[in-house]
């Protein structure tokens, strides 16, 4: 019974993706590390869409003067938009971005958000004080941070459970995360569990997140994998091509 006087057309936009997240105070802008995420379920782009089942730091997906171009042409006009609206913006602004087979650079959508799983690579790569950083976000610094990165590569590998992202199965034992943590580089990011009775145990669709770094993506890949291949619990799902 739905009746619209209004039909929207959206250009289909087929290309690479691409996380632009920046640091603003609402006029100053400092561009944190690239990222990108893998937001379908399965190997090879295909299955539901998920909120994201992995991420990769840096991301091959931008060139740097394409994420020039995004902030002049993208991120300034918009701070300056909300300023001039009276709500101007403060915090991470997020730029979820379609690099077109043509090199342009689309916008899918924003989020005021450092992204997850995007936000666990990079703050494997963060080098800075991140308090500081928050702070001077809050306007109350008279400058921004110069932040500083690790030259590392990261990759994350989402742990999901039974039934993500449609009916997602809670309750289970956690093992591994014992050994998986002794990799070196590996960080184990809790998502969606809980402890019960001193064990781990599923609490959410997205479950765990394993992150390593690398000297390059590759090392950083292996070293994820070796990890996730050791946690264990029943019906436990995730994609096996991050950062390939
Ligand atoms: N990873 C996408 C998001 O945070 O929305």
């Amino acid at each position: 019974d739905l009746e619209s006087d209004k039909v929207v057309i959206e250009q289909f936009l087929h290309g690479r993706e691409a996380s632009l997240i920046v640091a603003t105070d609402g006029t100053r802008v400092v561009p944190l590390v690239s990222s990108h995420d893998y937001k379908r379920l399965c190997d090879g782009q295909v299955g539901p869409n998920t909120g994201g089942m992995g991420t990769v730091s840096p991301s091959n997906h931008i060139t740097a003067a394409q994420e020039q171009w995004a902030i002049d042409n993208i991120i300034h006009p918009v701070l300056k938009e909300m300023r001039q609206r009276g709500t101007p913006f403060r915090g991470f602004l997020y730029a979820g971005l379609m690099i077109s087979d043509d090199g342009a650079v689309n916008v899918l959508e924003f989020n005021s958000r450092m992204g997850d799983p995007e936000c666990q690579s990079l703050m494997r790569r963060y080098e800075g004080d991140l308090g500081e950083l928050l702070f001077a976000l809050s306007g109350s610094a008279d400058s921004l941070p110069k932040l500083s990165w690790s030259a590392a590569s990261v990759v994350c590998v989402v742990l999901a459970s039974e039934g993500y992202p449609e009916n997602p199965v809670k309750g289970d034992e956690i093992f591994g995360m014992e050994l998986a943590s002794s990799i070196p580089g590996v960080v184990i990011f809790h998502a969606g569990t809980t402890m019960a009775a001193g064990k781990f145990t599923t609490a959410g669709g997205r479950v765990l997140n394993v992150t390593a770094t690398g000297s390059d993506v590759t090392e950083a890949r292996t070293r994820a994998y070796r990890a996730a291949d050791m946690l264990q619990f029943r019906g436990v799902q995730f994609r096996r091509d991050i950062g390939m």
